[in-house]
């Protein structure tokens, strides 16, 4: 597969197929995606590869703390600024729209919003979860060095004809991920990432997030 077509073909995927994703194809997705830069090779990943009962666990545990506290816990970092300004706020907004119309939820259906949300927390059905952590210490450039081992593993899942779904969800959840895969305090715990076989006829998968054009975004400086 060429690198475009693996970028061009990779979105977020929100729906899964049960069928399993090995062990092998895990390790070698996440051993080539070290390979990705970072600033002076600090390699500042760390992930826990949930499969069979042991992904199964995770989303039993985080469905009993849910029966008392349905959102978790505040995540250790924002995922968003806390004031986030234009354009970022209405991109954010305008990609939630168009999910969420994909299922013909509207927004004054709080329930089931909250209930779709919340298969996040079953990795939305997918057979392999990963959970992204960082040690404390790191700074900006090791987030963005994390970053692009992310993105790497998110490419390579579709040569393995994966999908994929990064999931800050699960920040949301971070005490009852560090109990059970013993997350030392000093780490934090950034996001996890279904992994799986997406389920083609889900709606919700029918969703293309817009990008900006790229004027927006690019300049280049080309006379002097
Ligand atoms: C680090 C990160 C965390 C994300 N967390 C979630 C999440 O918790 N739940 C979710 O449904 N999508 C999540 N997303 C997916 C984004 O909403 C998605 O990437 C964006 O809307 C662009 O769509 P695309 O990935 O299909 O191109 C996350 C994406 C990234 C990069």
């Amino acid at each position: 597969m060429k690198v475009s077509d693996a970028i061009a073909t990779r979105k977020t995927m929100r729906a899964f197929k049960p069928d399993p994703v090995s062990r092998e194809t895990i390790e070698k997705i996440i051993s080539l995606a070290a390979r990705a830069p970072s600033g002076g090779n600090v390699q500042p990943w760390k992930v826990h590869a949930l499969i069979g009962p042991a992904r199964d666990e995770l989303v039993r545990r985080v469905a009993e703390f849910r029966k008392q506290h349905p959102m978790g816990t505040p995540p250790e970092y924002h995922i968003y600024p806390p004031a986030l300004t234009e354009p970022y706020k209405t991109r954010r907004f305008r990609v939630g729209e168009m999910m969420y119309a994909t299922m013909n939820i509207p927004r004054e259906d709080k329930a089931a919003r909250i209930a779709f949300f919340s298969r996040n927390w079953e990795f939305f059905g997918a057979p392999a979860g990963l959970i992204f952590t960082i040690d404390r210490q790191m700074q900006q450039g090791q987030w963005a060095d994390l970053g692009m081992f992310l993105q790497n593993i998110m490419l390579l899942a579709r040569e393995h004809g994966l999908h994929t779904c990064p999931q800050e969800a699960w920040a949301m959840f971070h005490p009852q991920i560090r109990e059970y895969l013993s997350v030392p305090e000093n780490e934090m715990i950034f996001c996890g990432m279904a992994v799986g076989d997406a389920d083609e006829t889900a709606p919700v998968n029918t969703l293309e997030s817009e990008r900006a054009p790229l004027a927006e975004y690019l300049t280049v400086w080309e006379t002097a």
